[in-house]
């Protein structure tokens, strides 16, 4: 399989906080960034293996700031590591103040994604090429993190 850089799986995504998407006092349920979240990852790993993948694992999910009705999100996706048939994918969420395009990091993730064949079962995902520094550096630490959780 030919290797692929990050870039050419990153995704952004962007969405409309509509009064469905919200609780009693105007801000996004949680549910639902975490929804969009799976989303613009899934997209990522897809373009990264050219086929479907499945959620096995979110890590480190943090909201940081409330996001409003009426808010422009914008989400991001970027492969951190390529395992074997596994994938670390990070993503932030920011809010977009639409007259100025000031961007507000409002809640941040990592997600493991498995490849699946044709029988159902986990398959080789492609090598993911760290072309800069900050590549080989999420690499490292996507590694790191897959070294403990595997000796636990
Ligand atoms: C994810 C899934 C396919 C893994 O199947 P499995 O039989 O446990 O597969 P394996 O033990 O061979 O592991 C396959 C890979 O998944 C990784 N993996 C499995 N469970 C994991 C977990 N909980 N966290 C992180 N990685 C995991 C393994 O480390 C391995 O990675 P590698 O191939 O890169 O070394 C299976 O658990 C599954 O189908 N889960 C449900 C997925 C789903 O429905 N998601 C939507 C949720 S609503």
């Amino acid at each position: 399989m030919d290797p692929k850089t990050p870039s050419d799986s990153f995704t952004e995504m962007t969405e409309l906080v509509l009064p469905q998407h919200t609780n009693a006092i105007g801000t996004a349920f949680g549910g639902v960034i975490m929804s969009w979240i799976d989303i613009c990852c899934s997209i990522a790993a897809m373009r990264h293996c050219g086929r479907v993948s499945v959620t096995a694992r979110v890590d480190a999910l943090e909201f940081r700031a409330p996001i409003k009705v009426g808010d422009v999100v914008r989400l991001t996706a970027r492969l951190n590591a390529a395992f074997t048939s596994s994938m670390e994918i990070g993503v932030l969420v920011e809010r977009e103040d639409a007259r100025t395009g000031e961007r507000t990091l409002c809640a941040n993730a990592r997600a493991t994604f498995v490849n699946i064949g044709e029988d159902g079962r986990p398959c080789p995902v492609p090598p993911l090429l760290a072309e800069t520094e900050e590549d080989q550096r999420l690499a490292a630490e996507a590694t790191e993190r897959r070294s403990e959780r595997r000796s636990a």
